[in-house]
């Protein structure tokens, strides 16, 4: 692990496959349960609650130690991401940090804003939302991630995902359930900004924190995740109709080939039957469309800027 506490970036070993990459391009989201230790998982909860002193490991400019006091009792204690254990353990958790790697690329950009999530439970369930600002395209220049610093059972209200929802603008009833990140503490979700969630219902009686935060990558990027020899860009699984052009074309930005993408359409690849006796057509062909992410054409196909 390098950390470069002056340009807050860190870099290490890539931990994800191009399975575990493909997979995340499909959902939206990926999960990393219990992987913090107790003992700081409980330190976390204690400085949220203000029972453990501030003890920053430097100061930025133009800050002070009255404002990070004041910052840990909002509902943004990004003060918290200048305590050394909080770094060591939380930040740069080894998991966490391995994956972060695969999807953003070196020198990752560590988070400078913190929100907590905190819920007096019982609380009935959110709407399903896209959060503010989110951006439908094939880039993955940040990723956000949720921490969850107790056991976060259903009975607690862990954030509800919809698998696939980060490619475009969805809704579902409040009635509907998601798949729900509970976990016991120490537990991570790593997801596109785009996805549609909300906090789930809880029962229970208490209070739960979730700090959440965007990671940022810093270099354009390349493959240099963990190739699996036997992986296949052209047989591999992207999704059904009106999916696949999408995932597929996430997957090659992320490989930096996101300019060479072209889609022929019909049952071209990135589509795929596992009934079909050949390869699909299409692939690797130097003209044809991109998805349509702006949705402005009623063939769901855009033309590539020439
Ligand atoms: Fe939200």
């Amino acid at each position: 692990m390098k950390h470069d506490a002056v340009n807050r970036t860190f870099d290490c070993e890539p931990t994800l496959t191009d399975t575990q990459v493909l997979q995340y391009c499909r959902d939206g989201y990926l999960q990393l349960q219990g992987v913090v230790p107790d003992e700081i998982n409980q330190r976390t909860c204690d400085y949220l609650n203000g029972d453990l002193p501030i003890n920053p490991c430097f100061m930025p400019d133009g800050i002070t130690h009255a404002d990070l006091e004041r910052m840990r009792d909002t509902h943004e204690p990004s003060s918290i991401l200048l305590e050394d254990w909080y770094i060591e353990h939380v930040l740069l958790n080894r998991e966490l940090a391995g994956a972060l790697r695969s999807l953003l690329g070196k020198d990752v950009g560590l988070p400078v804003l913190v929100s907590n999530h905190r819920v007096e439970c019982p609380m009935p369930s959110q709407g399903w939302h896209h959060d503010a600002d989110h951006v439908f395209g094939p880039e993955t220049n940040f990723v956000e991630v949720f921490y969850f610093p107790q056991d976060t059972p259903m009975e607690l209200g862990p954030t509800e995902l919809m698998p696939g929802s980060h490619i475009r603008s969805t809704s579902r009833d409040i009635a509907e359930k998601g798949v729900s990140s509970e976990g016991p503490a120490g537990s991570f979700v790593i997801h596109s900004q785009s996805i549609l969630h909300r906090r789930g219902e809880s029962t229970a009686e208490g209070l739960r924190h979730m700090l959440k935060y965007s990671y940022w990558r810093t270099v354009p990027p390349t493959r240099d995740w963990k190739e699996e020899p036997e992986f296949d860009i052209q047989t591999a699984e992207y999704g059904g109709h009106g999916v696949a052009r999408y995932v597929a074309h996430i997957f090659y930005w992320l490989c930096g080939k996101g300019e060479e993408f072209r889609l022929i359409g019909g049952q071209a690849w990135p589509w795929s039957s596992i009934n079909q006796i050949g390869p699909s057509y299409g692939f690797g062909h130097k003209e044809g469309y991109l998805p349509n992410w702006r949705k402005d054409n009623p063939d769901d196909y855009a033309v590539p800027l020439s």
